[in-house]
Order: structure tokens, then C-alpha cells, then sequence
């Protein structure tokens, strides 16, 4: 069932997880009362699909701030010229200069699962989508900690995942120069559980990711294969939700219980061009 909030409405996507915000307009203020709502349906939903939102990079930082504080991306580079707050993620170049980050976030990841402060959310605006391909998978990760089995649930509990982006950055982002020795030391490996539970719900999620490779005081390998095992299950179907982008359609998600993939499309005949502000987090507990 539908909900009207003032001009605002928010509607369930499927009956698991998300919700559609229609109607919101940025060019007014937005009263605390209808702002709670909307906060309160992310909470809900773990992720909301603003449509038709016609807002500049001041009005997407503005309203981002509003869930808490922001978190600047680095390097520095792919960052919005004029807001540091906004990330461009694109394909266009100008005079063989990119104009932003490409093929970011492929494969199943939470925004800063390799940091020691992994973000809370993160809210990407659609500038320019390309006629096919492009879409961004959700996974809700409450769902997929809630159907392991009891032997998996107690066989992760307490465990701890190896994140490494110094592993992992060649086979993520090999079109990307490799990483420094700087950045490396910036980036160090952490550690988070495998199972954690978000500060506003209380509810447990699975935590993984992939910048995760192993399993604290387990052998290697079987880290890695218990981790492709937790993979396997938390990609199924129904935990899964495709959002095929329109023009200035934005999708705020909680990276704290749900998992994150963009797909590809063809780089070469259309353009994607994309602006993201990202929410500081707080130690996966
Ligand atoms: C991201 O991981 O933030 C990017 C997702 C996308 O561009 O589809």
C-alpha cells in the first residue's frame, strides 16, 4: 500500500526490500517531519529509489547531509571539480582526460568494506544512462543472514573476514594504475565480521564482500572457500533486486546490510555518466 506524505509518496518495490520515493522536490525545503519519513523508509526498505529528482551537486550533498555526515572519496581525482563531496562515475573523457571513474564497483561490494570505517550509505544520481546495459544489482543481506542454515549461521559467528584492497585492487580495477606505496599504506587490510548487526534496526546481516579474500584463524583456502560459499548463497535471486536506470532516477542504499554490483555496457557506442555522495560509517560490530 501506498503512503502519502504531503507531496510525497513511497511505494514498496517488490514486497521484500526497497521503496520508490515519488514527488520529491529539492527546490523547496524539505520539512524535518516529511524528512524523518523518508529516513525512516530507508531504515525500513534498506534502500529507496528517488524518481524524476532533478537536483544539482549542491542540492545532492544537502540532502545526503541530512542522513548524517559525508564521506569524501579518494583519490581525490574522480571527485566532482567544483564539490569533493560528489564522486563522478562515467566513461566520458575530455581530450583523452577522464572525466570520472570507469567501470566502478563491478562485482558484489558494500561502499568501504576495505576501510576500517566502512560507509553507511551512499545515494548515486543518474545524469546520463545508456539506452541498454548499466543497471546496478542490490542484494539485501538481512534476508540472506536470515535463511542460512543454523550450522552456517554458528559456523561464521564471531568470525572475522580478511578485506585487502592491496590484494584485490589489480583484479577489480585492472584499467586503473596500480596502487602506490602510499595508497598502500593508506589502505591497509581490516577486519570485520562476517556477521554484524546495523546500529538503527538492531538486525544481523551477512558481511561480506569483494574485498574480502580470507578468514581470521582459518587456513586460506578454506576461508576462501567458505566465503565463495556465503557469496553463492547471498547472490540468489531472491535476494536480488536490478534497477534499470532512467534519467535522473537516485537510488539511496544502506551498505551496512545490503550488497552492491554496477553491470556493464557498451563503453565504446553510449555514456553513463553518474554522481555519488557517500555517508561516513561506523566499525562493523
Ligand atoms: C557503485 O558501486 O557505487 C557504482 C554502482 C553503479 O555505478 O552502478
Amino acid at each position: 500500500m501506498s503512503e502519502a506524505v504531503a507531496d510525497i509518496e513511497i511505494r514498496p518495490i517488490n514486497g521484500r526490500f526497497g521503496a520508490e520515493i515519488i514527488g520529491l522536490d529539492l527546490s523547496h525545503d524539505l520539512p524535518e517531519a516529511e524528512f524523518r519519513r523518508i529516513e525512516q523508509a530507508w531504515f525500513d526498505a534498506s534502500f529507496l529509489v528517488f524518481r524524476d529528482l532533478v537536483m544539482t551537486p549542491g542540492q545532492h550533498i544537502a540532502f545526503t547531509r541530512r542522513f548524517g555526515p559525508l564521506h569524501i572519496m579518494t583519490p581525490l581525482h574522480y571527485n566532482h571539480p567544483d564539490h569533493p563531496e560528489v564522486m563522478v562515475l562515467t566513461n566520458l573523457e575530455d581530450g583523452g582526460k577522464p572525466l570520472g571513474i570507469r567501470r566502478a564497483g563491478m562485482g558484489w561490494h558494500s561502499d568501504g568494506e576495505d576501510k576500517r570505517l566502512p560507509n553507511a550509505g551512499s545515494f548515486l544520481y543518474a545524469h546520463v544512462v545508456p539506452p541498454e546495459g548499466g543497471d546496478t544489482l542490490f542484494a539485501d543481506m538481512y534476508a540472506a543472514y536470515e535463511t542460512l542454515p543454523d550450522t552456517m549461521k554458528q559456523r561464521i559467528s564471531g568470525k572475522r573476514a580478511r578485506f585487502s584492497r592491496v590484494d584485490m585492487h589489480h583484479v577489480h580495477y585492472p584499467h586503473e594504475p596500480a596502487l602506490t606505496d602510499q595508497q598502500k599504506r593508506e589502505r591497509p587490510d581490516v577486519y570485520h565480521p562476517l556477521v554484524r548487526t546495523h546500529p538503527r534496526s538492531a538486525r544481523r546481516s551477512l558481511y561480506i564482500g569483494r574485498w574480502a579474500r580470507d578468514v581470521e584463524g582459518m587456513d586460506p583456502g578454506e576461508g576462501r572457500a567458505l566465503i565463495e560459499q556465503l557469496f553463492a548463497h547471498a547472490s540468489g535471486e531472491q535476494f536480488v533486486y536490478r534497477h534499470q536506470w532512467r534519467r535522473h532516477d537516485a537510488v539511496l542504499w544502506d551498505n551496512r546490510c545490503m550488497l552492491h554490483s554496477a553491470t556493464p555496457f557498451d563503453e565504446a557506442r553510449f555514456t553513463r555518466l553518474m554522481h555519488r555522495t557517500t555517508l561516513e560509517g561506523d566499525v562493523p560490530v
